[in-house]
């Protein structure tokens, strides 16, 4: 037998409609106060930054959230003055303490976008602290600021990649390759060390092992090795590179403008690591607004003396690191999209 008497069971059509009404409202103030205007850029990571680390000076934590829009609009932007608005570094003794060694935004933008903060007290390398030289080489940390996952440089029909002091084959010319966003239709490696850069031999033919669908992925014909159209991009120089033309040594603004006849129409990737060598070169970047046109992105190991630089023997290099650190901000605050290469 039923217990309930049908009047028991049956809710008024009225309270149906409220609670449909108290529902919707429901919804609607909670999209206006947690989903209204327009979504923050990189907000938590920022914010967790300041989180993390609540030691940090008074105003430092508002510093990070002002970094978060990346001012563009401020003059301060358009001198170094504003490119040296750092956000506050992670303190030494903690900067391994986190998951990835991925600074803030800096305060200015650079061509409209966000670059890293520049690092100097860990000798702008985030792993510096751990003196392990794999870390304090680490270059994750350009990662998510570099300018061709911006913009697409794919489009140019010229893309070309320099590397100055390209050190070993797989020291920085193999990283571009794998890592940096762009098919390079050219790869010009300057490199002193006879012994040091050798480009693998070629010799790998992928069309034989390319099969369409080939339903046994795993069941290699040959082994990869490099293939001729890759190595026929690479060319190797021995010549040291400098400001001015010499002998065993070349004007590199000169040959890039002259000899490579490199222009903005072009796609330009540039990494320098000359020891000490780029203090002239950079110097006349600055002044030359030409160069800031041609280079799309620029990576530099600027060398400085500096007590926490002696163990990697930089006790020889003259300028100090406050004026390394004053030459990246002149270069971004001139348009250049440099970042500090590990
Ligand atoms: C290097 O070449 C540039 C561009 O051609 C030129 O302006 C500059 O004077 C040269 N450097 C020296 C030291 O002559």
């Amino acid at each position: 037998m039923n217990c309930f008497s049908d009047a028991q069971r049956q809710i008024s059509p009225k309270a149906y409609n409220l609670i449909i009404v108290c529902l919707l409202g429901y919804i609607l103030v909670d999209f206006v106060l947690f989903h209204w205007g327009p979504a923050p850029e990189c907000e938590n990571f920022a914010l967790d930054v300041a989180k993390a680390h609540p030691d940090l000076p008074d105003g430092a934590s508002q510093q990070v959230v002002n970094s978060i829009t990346g001012s563009e609009e401020d003059p301060l932007c358009k001198t170094a003055l504003g490119h040296l608005k750092f956000a506050p570094e992670v303190p030494i003794d903690k900067a391994w303490n986190q998951m990835k060694w991925i600074g803030a935004p800096a305060y200015c933008k650079v061509k409209g976008h966000l670059i890293e903060s520049l690092d100097p007290l860990n000798n702008f390398r985030r792993g510096f602290a751990l003196k392990f030289v794999s870390d304090v080489e680490d270059k994750t940390l350009v990662l998510p600021w570099l300018y061709g996952t911006k913009v697409n440089l794919n489009t140019k029909q010229r893309r070309v990649y320099l590397d100055f002091g390209a050190n070993d084959f797989r020291t920085s010319v193999t990283w571009f390759l794998q890592m940096y966003p762009c098919d390079f239709t050219e790869v010009h490696a300057w490199e002193v060390n006879p012994g040091l850069f050798n480009i693998p031999s070629p010799g790998f033919n992928e069309d034989t092992n390319w099969i369409p669908e080939n339903p046994h992925a795993t069941r290699v014909i040959q082994t990869p090795k490099v293939s001729d159209w890759m190595v026929q991009r690479i060319k190797q120089y021995s010549t040291f590179v400098s400001d001015d033309d010499g002998k065993g040594s070349v004007n590199i603004t000169r040959f890039m403008k002259e000899e490579l006849k490199l222009a903005e129409e072009d796609t330009v990737v540039v990494k320098m690591d000359i020891e000490g060598a780029e203090w002239p070169i950079l110097q006349r970047w600055l002044n030359d607004p030409e160069m800031a046109q041609i280079i799309d992105e620029l990576f530099v190991e600027i060398h400085y003396k500096h007590p926490s630089m002696l163990d990697y023997h930089w006790g020889q290099f003259t300028h100090t690191r406050e004026e390394a650190t004053q030459l990246m901000a002149e270069l971004r605050a001139k348009g250049f999209f440099v970042h500090a290469w590990p």
